[in-house]
């Protein structure tokens, strides 16, 4: 029987449930997986703050303490953002502790140094919880699909999107109404920014790329759209021509660099993806030997998370040498990965405009994308009334983002055309 003395750092909603499942399954752990684990003390900010698990009040401890006591063998740090969590987690290593870490944020923004320090103190760094909550996707990376070269990943990794783009579709609301009733419902917090602005996302996407390309990504340079900018509209338009949106996180590495970006997209109906709905979230992987590989689940929620907390520490109670050549298990992070600029892609495009319903509109619109060799695929007006203003949606073939980008800045200066247009990338095959 390994024994593993844990320090708990942060008991909100992710610890609390970490907590409980270490307690309900204490001899579970034991019996069926060979661990037993031992609550060493539970740092928080707020001993009173109420939770939904009591702690017993001599484990409470402070933060600082729990990282450098000597009888701790590893910290799970589940307190979030960048600043506290960084500094205690480089100090856990540095006293030679393990750390298993939910937090996405540190590992996109600072992955380098605390991967780093962990390699140069031989410890583990553990973060399956950190992308798509309980879905074993790191593992599957850096052990069922080790054989493979990873070169695209394609996922849905941020809940609370996903919950609010499905609610827009299916009970026919606005952007800010579906919010609100995710907030209502516990889906999205009281800021959302994070969430809703695709960089959660983009923090996921950075964890997942690295680990599934081999390579340093520089957070920064992944390309970021959020969902707030999504009108009821965009939704219906899209199915009347059989898509649907999704918050999709896109990685694909090719000779010329790697495309990093966190887009709403089109998807068709049929595809895979377009039918992950609600919080569920979805990753897909294609390996040059394996095809594509789907993994589904819960990327969110106490007991999701937990479930990938445990999953870590058991690999570091059953195996703690195999972190001594890297703790990227399996997978070197041996290269700089540079992200293309956003402007250097190519795609397929939904355009939608408020135009001015009179004749020869739709001609100058189609005459700009022309002259930019963007070449339309599908059209609809709606509403057709003479001298208002009606939506006009135009579907193209594949075209140059830049070309896009400069066509669309001409358009919103015609004359008939109002307000900003909307632009958004159909993805999947059509
Ligand atoms: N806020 C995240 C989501 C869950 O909505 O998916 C934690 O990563």
């Amino acid at each position: 029987m390994k024994t593993l003395r844990v320090g708990l750092l942060g008991c909100g909603q992710v610890g609390s449930g970490f907590f409980s499942l270490l307690t309900a399954k204490k001899r579970f752990f034991e019996t069926e997986i060979g661990v037993s684990f031992e609550l060493a003390g539970v740092a928080v900010r707020s001993r009173k703050k109420k939770r939904p698990v009591r702690i017993p009040p001599s484990l409470f401890t402070e933060a600082e303490s729990l990282v450098r006591d000597p009888s701790v063998d590893v910290v799970v740090e589940l307190i979030g953002g960048t600043i506290e969590a960084k500094s205690l987690v480089l100090d856990a290593l540095r006293q030679g502790k393990h750390v298993v870490t939910a937090n996405k944020a540190l590992l996109a923004e600072h992955g380098d140094e605390v991967f780093e320090l962990a390699h140069q103190m031989n410890r583990a760094v553990c973060f399956e919880a950190s992308v798509g909550g309980g879905i074993p996707v790191i593992k599957a990376l850096r052990e069922g699909l080790v054989g493979n070269q990873i070169d695209a990943i394609h996922s849905i990794i941020n809940g609370t999107s996903n919950y609010i783009l499905t609610a827009m579709s299916e009970k026919k609301i606005d952007f800010k109404q579906a919010l609100s009733e995710a907030q209502a419902k516990g889906y999205a917090e009281a800021d959302p920014t994070l969430d809703i602005e695709g960089i959660d996302a983009a923090h996921k996407l950075a964890v997942l790329a690295r680990f599934a390309f081999g390579g340093r990504v520089h957070f920064p340079d992944i390309y970021c759209e959020g969902i707030s900018r999504i009108r009821g509209e965009d939704i219906a338009f899209a199915e009347e021509f059989g898509y649907r949106i999704k918050l999709l996180a896109i990685a694909k590495l090719g000779a010329d660099g790697l495309e990093a970006r966190v887009q709403p997209a089109l998807l068709p109906e049929k595809h895979i993806l377009a039918n992950v709905n609600r919080s569920f979230n979805a990753v897909m992987l294609h390996g040059d030997e394996v095809g594509d590989v789907l993994f589904y689940g819960r990327g969110a929620g106490a007991r999701p998370t937990a479930s990938a907390v445990i999953s870590d520490l058991v690999d570091i109670a059953k195996q703690p040498g195999r972190f001594s050549a890297t703790t990227a298990p399996m997978r070197a992070i041996r290269k700089n990965l540079v992200i293309k600029s956003i402007s250097s892609i190519q795609s397929r495009y939904y355009l939608r405009f408020h135009v001015v319903d009179r004749p020869g509109v739709l001609a100058k619109i189609a005459q700009v994308l022309g002259g930019h060799k963007i070449s339309i695929s599908d059209v609809i007006q709606k509403e057709r009334s003479a001298g208002s203003i009606v939506p006009l949606i135009l579907l193209t073939h594949h075209a140059h983002e830049k070309n896009v980008r400069q066509a669309i800045t001409r358009i919103d200066r015609l004359n008939g055309v109002r307000g900003k247009s909307q632009v958004l990338r159909i993805e999947g095959d059509a």
